[in-house]
């Protein structure tokens, strides 16, 4: 294997995308006007947005015998998949609404994404080396475990906890380094439904460790690390499907931080990189090329 930057152990989900005029309502049967199939997945998304910003990135997780596309996928990305695991649970899936404003609401299958073994876990983190950044997102099992076997190896961890719920509280997320949140999870890890800031002022007392960086949509993102904070914009665009997003910031945050940026260059690459992909239809698929957010070198 390759040497690598980061080990990307997340999901791998088939999006089934319905455009329709609003979200289903209760007791509603409504037809959509546009229907598509994409590859997708908080993980597969993050990975390919690693890849394509340049960075050597290897992702683990696991699909089942429907899901070879996704394999593809990130094959063609650049993403490396010597870790990919198969197994005979269906592939996860996610049933995606996009409504008329590009906003988006998922139903998600976890299928194969949830039936990971300790025994494969320990086997692929092994591989790794010291330093290596571990990217998580809360779409696989057994995350506690993983984070803590992760930790002993003195592996750097980033995790997205997304999708967030009460159980994420419980995680040892005092070990990760960077923690990525968007508006509802930072509410949710918080249990405060207060403003931004006061949502930091409680990750930040909680994790003082980790540097904690909340994206906020069109009103862009916040970092905080212990007492210091800043914001940065997001570029306006025209808003087609905001789904991937925020795993598009992902990905970019890291790769810049990896190219020696300032955090502040950092999610101000970030933001470019979240707003194009919002600008498309689609999870991987709308994810931007590095010379798209890169300025051009020499
Ligand atoms: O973040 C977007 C992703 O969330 C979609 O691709 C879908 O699969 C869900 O995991």
């Amino acid at each position: 294997m390759d040497q690598i930057d980061v080990l990307n152990f997340g999901s791998l989900n088939i999006d089934l995308v319905y455009q329709l005029p609003h979200f289903v309502r209760p007791k509603e049967t409504l037809s959509c006007t546009e229907f598509a199939r994409f590859a997708g997945g908080k993980g597969l998304n993050q990975s390919v947005a690693l890849a394509r910003a340049g960075v050597r990135v290897a992702h683990a997780g696991k699909i089942g015998p429907d899901g070879e596309f996704l394999a593809e996928t990130l094959r063609n990305a650049g993403v490396d998949t010597h870790f990919l695991l198969r197994g005979e649970e269906p592939t996860g899936h996610a049933v995606i609404q996009v409504d008329r404003e590009g906003q988006n609401c998922i139903l998600l299958y976890p299928g194969a994404n949830c039936s990971i073994t300790r025994t494969e876990i320990r086997g692929i983190l092994g591989q790794i080396r010291k330093g290596t950044i571990l990217l998580l997102q809360n779409e696989i099992n057994d995350l506690p475990f993983l984070m803590k076997e992760a930790a002993e190896r003195g592996l750097s961890i980033a995790i997205n906890p997304a999708p967030c719920g009460p159980e994420v509280a419980a995680y040892p997320l005092e070990l990760a380094e960077t923690l990525f949140v968007n508006e509802v999870e930072g509410a949710e890890l918080s249990g405060c439904g207060g403003s931004p800031a006061e949502v930091l002022d409680i990750l930040c007392a909680r994790y003082p460790h980790s540097e904690i960086i909340m994206t906020l949509g069109a009103d862009g993102a916040c970092r905080a690390k212990g007492p210091d904070r800043f914001h940065v914009a997001s570029p306006p665009v025209a808003v087609v499907d905001t789904t991937s997003a925020g795993d598009t910031f992902t990905g970019y945050y890291l790769a810049a931080k990896l190219r020696g940026y300032s955090p502040e260059r950092a999610m101000e690459t970030a933001a470019l990189a979240g707003s194009i992909a919002v600008g498309r239809a689609g999870a991987a698929v709308s994810i931007p090329k590095a010379e798209e957010v890169f300025p051009a070198e020499g």
